[in-house]
């Protein structure tokens, strides 16, 4: 399949036709005038391990993988960095000098580095992250490692326990209830559910929010009824959309592939006002 394709490096998921990630990696390559080129392939639901494979046997050298294959990436990968071996999932794999496949996980040092510029973070801050998937997983050891105690809040408690047992060896992480309101104000609220933001239902009740809450919804797609738009504008001044992670992990796969660790704002603005 990709024996006679000239892109080296692209991004795998299912949907992918949306996908930011070959707009954002071309724009870190004409900018740090390292050359790559980088392409999108829609993968079929049980081909992930094959194709990935196929790709890196002929062109390949690096791939950012995306929704639902981050788990697989994972399991095929023969070498692992600490913190993708911490968040079992997988969303960049290179190519090593020795033809191996390495597997690393981006996502969580993206959401702390958009955190950081955004000025929504600091050590100790109590954090309420909504949901438990894959996405979580991705963000809780940094999170931790940096100092927040956490609570987690998602539709499915069994999902929760899981989540909790697995990080709770790192740091301060806890099931929110109702009760903890009575004595805790949340520094930082991260919206990290797949809610369809079409549905009208609230997964956040207002009372969580203050005027000095952060807060940060990982979803980026416009929609006038986004987490955003229907609860945070209500009280909270300070919130983002999920695009400053996007472009942060694409910056750190950019870096483990060409020891370079691109320029952020610039791309980040441009997405922002589309
Ligand atoms: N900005 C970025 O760079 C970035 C990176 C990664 C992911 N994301 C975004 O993060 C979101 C989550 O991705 P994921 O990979 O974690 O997905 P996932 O593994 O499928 O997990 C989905 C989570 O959302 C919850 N959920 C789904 N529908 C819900 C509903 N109607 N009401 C309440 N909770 C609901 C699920 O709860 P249950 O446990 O009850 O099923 C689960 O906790 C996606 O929108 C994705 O685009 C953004």
């Amino acid at each position: 399949m990709f024996k006679d394709k000239n892109f080296n490096y692209a991004v795998f998921g299912n949907p992918i036709d949306h996908s930011k990630s070959p707009a954002i990696h071309n724009f870190f390559s004409n900018q740090t005038g390292v050359f790559h080129t980088y392409g999108s392939i829609n993968v079929p639901l049980n081909k992930f391990s094959s194709i990935i494979l196929d790709f890196f046997k002929h062109n390949g050298k690096g791939a950012n993988i995306t929704a639902p294959f981050k788990q697989e990436a994972y399991c095929i990968s023969h070498e692992l960095t600490e913190r993708a071996k911490i968040a079992q999932s997988v969303n960049t794999l290179k190519k090593t000098d020795k033809g191996y496949i390495l597997g690393d996980n981006t996502d969580g040092i993206g959401l702390l580095s958009d955190l950081i510029r955004l000025d929504f973070i600091k050590k100790k801050y109590s954090v309420l992250i909504l949901g438990a998937g894959g996405a979580a997983r991705g963000i809780l050891f940094p999170l931790l490692s940096f100092g927040c105690s956490i609570f987690i809040m998602n539709r499915t408690l069994s999902n929760t326990k899981k989540l909790i047992k697995q990080f709770n060896r790192y740091g301060k992480i806890n099931i929110f209830n109702k009760d903890i309101l009575k004595y805790k104000i949340f520094d930082l609220i991260i919206n990290a559910t797949s809610q369809s933001l079409e549905e009208e239902n609230s997964i956040i009740d207002l009372s969580l929010i203050s005027s000095n809450t952060c807060i940060y919804d990982m979803n980026y797609k416009k929609n006038k009824k986004s987490f955003l738009n229907t609860f945070v504008h209500v009280k909270s001044t300070k919130f983002s959309n999920g695009i400053g992670m996007l472009v942060f992990q694409a910056a750190h796969s950019f870096e483990l592939w060409h020891n370079v660790f691109p320029e952020t704002d610039k791309i980040i603005n441009i997405l922002k006002a589309e």
